[in-house]
């Protein structure tokens, strides 16, 4: 993949502002340097929406004390953010990811409170600020990501008053009463105060952020809309991400990918039934209790492990934050145990790989796959259940998806669990695999429509349409 290198930013009248660029600087063991895709759901959405908006992209390159450039990749503008070590400690694997992380997903971990951490929150989000505000043209529209960055619209409202400001939070919203742990609670919701809209994935998300700012600070509020003491109208609405469902199905129906995926099943040993899971190796995504069901199914008699493979992929994730470590080993302990009593020689019942793979060989996998096992704990959206939904051939396969997962409010269609009932989970896991022909079918055409209708450039198109009508000095 080829990067070519400016000296100066070129002026964009439409800038993405997230925590990291859509590519890892990752340099190799002789010293060259390769581009790599980043991780996270954020990435995949927001690639597409860049290929039609243009602009440039503002973020951190992925490693540390990379000092580089403004430069081109894969045609898009990229304007890196530096992260010294200490940076990446105190801002990233601190305050992001072992405060607001937690916090924000129901406290499925307990999050950690650190001054310095928050001031180093401060500083780095005054950084991205600062870039957005050195590469936006006059008038131009700014929209910030996620959670790392919230403090971001209101520094680069005060740096660039004529610009539009939107900002989307791909993670949940947590309920009033949890967001009130957060001893910098009101410097958060000041923060995002400095957009014109703000973006959540669910309306109750939306809704408890009007709720929180009209409690701490008394300002008047009317359905989705905010005063401002300055004059100006802040809009809080849910926009529930998509992706480019077009471009998953194509890849997934292609020669190339459909030879793969007879090649994973045949690898597999060519089971009748091939369960999957893919996510980021992260606590909020319930892999252990779906390891265990599956565990207890083949302990227990109702799946063989002669006809039944769970395969799970895990994407490594902040390795270094001590929670992350934590549910490594235990998903190592757990995938051994369960191979160890109940598989034999070439052929254990779970297949576990602990990596991260390009998005043909995971369209080939979603392909191989007869039930696909989402079930987060809490997850603002989870684009796998729609990437699977949109990369099955016909009406055929099966999705289990979590009720704790934002996608559950759309794709209905999908067998609902709780994951944290394991004996619910063994009991959908066995429905889902042995469900009539017609009945998954029923089930998946529905589903399909929908993330077929809505798409990632719907969803953009609606949220920057809805941005447009805001903005600078006009009334929503
Ligand atoms: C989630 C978050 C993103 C994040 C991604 C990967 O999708 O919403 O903001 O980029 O996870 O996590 P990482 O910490 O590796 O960036």
């Amino acid at each position: 993949m080829s990067a070519e290198r400016h000296r100066t930013s070129k002026k964009a009248s439409f800038v993405v502002v997230a925590n990291r660029l859509p590519v890892d600087r990752v340099v190799n063991p002789d010293g060259s340097v390769d581009w790599r895709t980043s991780p996270g759901g954020l990435v995949s959405a927001f690639e597409p929406v860049m290929r039609t908006h243009r602009g440039a992209w503002v973020g951190w390159p992925g490693s540390a004390d990379d000092d580089l450039e403004p430069f081109t990749h894969n045609d898009l503008q990229l304007e890196p953010v530096h992260l010294s070590a200490e940076d990446i400690e105190f801002y990233y694997e601190g305050f992001s990811n072992a405060t607001l992380w937690p916090l924000y997903h129901d406290v499925v971990a307990p999050p950690t409170y650190h001054r310095e951490w928050w001031d180093r929150y401060v500083a780095i989000n005054h950084r991205f600020a600062e870039a957005s505000a050195r590469v936006a043209a006059e008038d131009g529209l700014v929209w910030v990501q996620d959670y790392q960055l919230q403090l971001v619209p209101q520094m680069l409202r005060q740096l660039r008053p004529d610009l539009r400001i939107g900002f989307f939070l791909h993670i949940p919203f947590p309920p009033t009463e949890l967001f009130q742990q957060l001893p910098w609670r009101g410097q958060i919701l000041q923060g995002l105060l400095g957009a014109d809209l703000v973006g959540f994935q669910l309306p109750g998300g939306a809704q408890n952020f009007v709720r929180l700012v009209r409690q701490r600070f008394s300002y008047e509020t009317r359905r989705d809309r905010i005063r401002t003491p300055d004059g100006r109208t802040v809009v809080a609405r849910a926009y529930p991400i998509a992706i480019d469902s077009t471009g998953m199905h194509e890849l997934a129906m292609s020669d190339a990918t459909a030879q793969r995926a007879a090649e994973i099943r045949a690898d597999l040993e060519d089971p009748k039934i091939v369960f999957l899971g893919v996510d980021r190796l992260d606590y909020t995504k319930g892999m252990p209790e779906r390891i265990r069901a599956f565990g207890e199914l083949i302990a227990d008699g109702t799946f063989d492990p002669e006809d039944a493979v769970f395969l799970q992929v895990a994407t490594p994730s902040r390795e270094r934050v001590e929670q992350y470590r934590l549910l490594r080993d235990d998903i190592d302990r757990l995938v051994g145990r369960i191979n160890g009593d109940t598989g034999r020689l070439g052929r254990p019942p779970i297949i576990y790989l602990h990596n991260s793979y390009p998005r043909e060989e995971m369209a080939a996998m979603f392909r191989a796959a007869d039930v696909m096992v989402v079930t987060p704990l809490r997850d603002g959206m989870n684009l796998v259940a729609k990437e699977y939904v949109a990369c099955r051939e016909g009406d055929t396969g099966a999705l289990v998806l979590s009720e704790f997962a934002g996608a559950a409010k759309e794709l209905r269609q999908a067998y609902l669990v709780n994951p944290h009932d394991i004996d619910g989970l063994k009991s959908v896991m066995a429905t889902a695999a042995n469900d009539s022909t017609r009945n998954k079918a029923r089930r998946m055409r529905i589903m399909r429509r929908h993330v077929f209708e809505h798409d990632i450039d719907r969803w953009a198109e609606s949220f920057l349409d809805d941005l447009s009508r805001l903005g600078p000095g006009t009334e929503a």
